[in-house]
């Protein structure tokens, strides 16, 4: 992250010496914040591609990926305050750029209650602002009820055919396994608490209105799992959205279309975040 390209600086640490240095950290700093049952692994294009428009950080949360699982339940609040942990961490204290796909949206819109001064915008992807109906919470338990007796593979072999485009199923079996790696390393505690994360969360729908940063909204226009409408409805309810319909792309938009999703990231950043 921190040796890709970025402007160029220069010091005197010693009188007239001079030493170059590049750092890309000295712009916008971008959090990705992943879905369930994900990880950071999500963002890699990302990550290859947009380093030198931002500082992207990506944490795997709780759980998930490479991090440490602890007992569930999660709440939403856990997971935002995870991310602003990891930003102190990394002595970022000014506002970011919140980035969230699906779960990773609704710990965005918590985070954003949380620490609303350490937000200057949003990415908010194949995501909904609603809170779960009483049908999807009893859906949540089911699925908790699963892992604990079958473990996470149910899940994740019940999830993959709806994560992706139909066609983009089909014909990229490679993209399929990525994604169903990315599902099997997470934990059985990750994934237990997850769920009952989303199944609490409240509703952000109210908060909209009043979210006054720029945001970009971006949703595979063959998403199953979350329809096109919710982001519609987002990007009216926010004063200021920018709204992108991915064709060919299901619920991982940023992995089915990348360069249609990187452009338009990299087109917001550098509107409003470029030098
Ligand atoms: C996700 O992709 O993060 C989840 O499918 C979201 C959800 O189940 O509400």
């Amino acid at each position: 992250m921190n040796d890709v390209p970025g402007p160029e600086n220069s010091s005197s640490p010693d009188g007239g010496f001079h030493m170059s240095y590049e750092d890309s950290c000295d712009r916008v700093p971008v959090l990705l914040i992943h879905g369930y049952p994900l990880s950071n692994m999500l963002w890699d294009i990302q990550l290859n591609d947009l380093t030198d428009v931002a500082r992207m950080i990506a944490p795997d949360l709780r759980g998930h990926g490479m991090t440490d699982p602890t007992e569930p339940p999660y709440s939403m609040g856990l997971f935002a305050d995870d991310c602003a942990a990891l930003l102190d961490h990394l002595g970022i204290t000014g506002p970011v750029v919140v980035g969230g796909l699906s779960m990773g949206g609704y710990v965005a819109f918590e985070f954003c209650r949380r620490y609303p001064e350490r937000v200057a915008g949003l990415i908010l992807a194949a995501t909904r602002a609603g809170a779960d109906s009483p049908e999807t919470k009893e859906a949540r338990d089911k699925a908790a009820g699963v892992v604990i007796a079958e473990g996470t593979v149910p899940i994740a072999e019940g999830m993959l055919p709806k994560l992706l485009a139909p066609d983009n199923f089909k014909a990229q079996p490679d993209l399929v396994d990525y994604v169903r790696d990315m599902m099997l390393e997470t934990s059985p505690d990750g994934v237990v608490g997850a769920l009952s994360a989303m199944r609490d969360r409240p509703d952000s729908t109210p908060d909209l209105p009043a979210l006054d940063v720029p945001a970009l909204i971006l949703h595979g226009a063959e998403d199953q799992l979350i329809p096109v409408a919710e982001a519609e409805a987002m990007a009216a309810a926010l004063p200021s959205a920018k709204l992108v319909i991915v064709p060919g792309a299901g619920h991982l938009p940023n992995l089915e279309q990348p360069e249609i999703f990187n452009d338009a990231v990299r087109e917001f950043l550098e509107i409003f975040y470029g030098e």
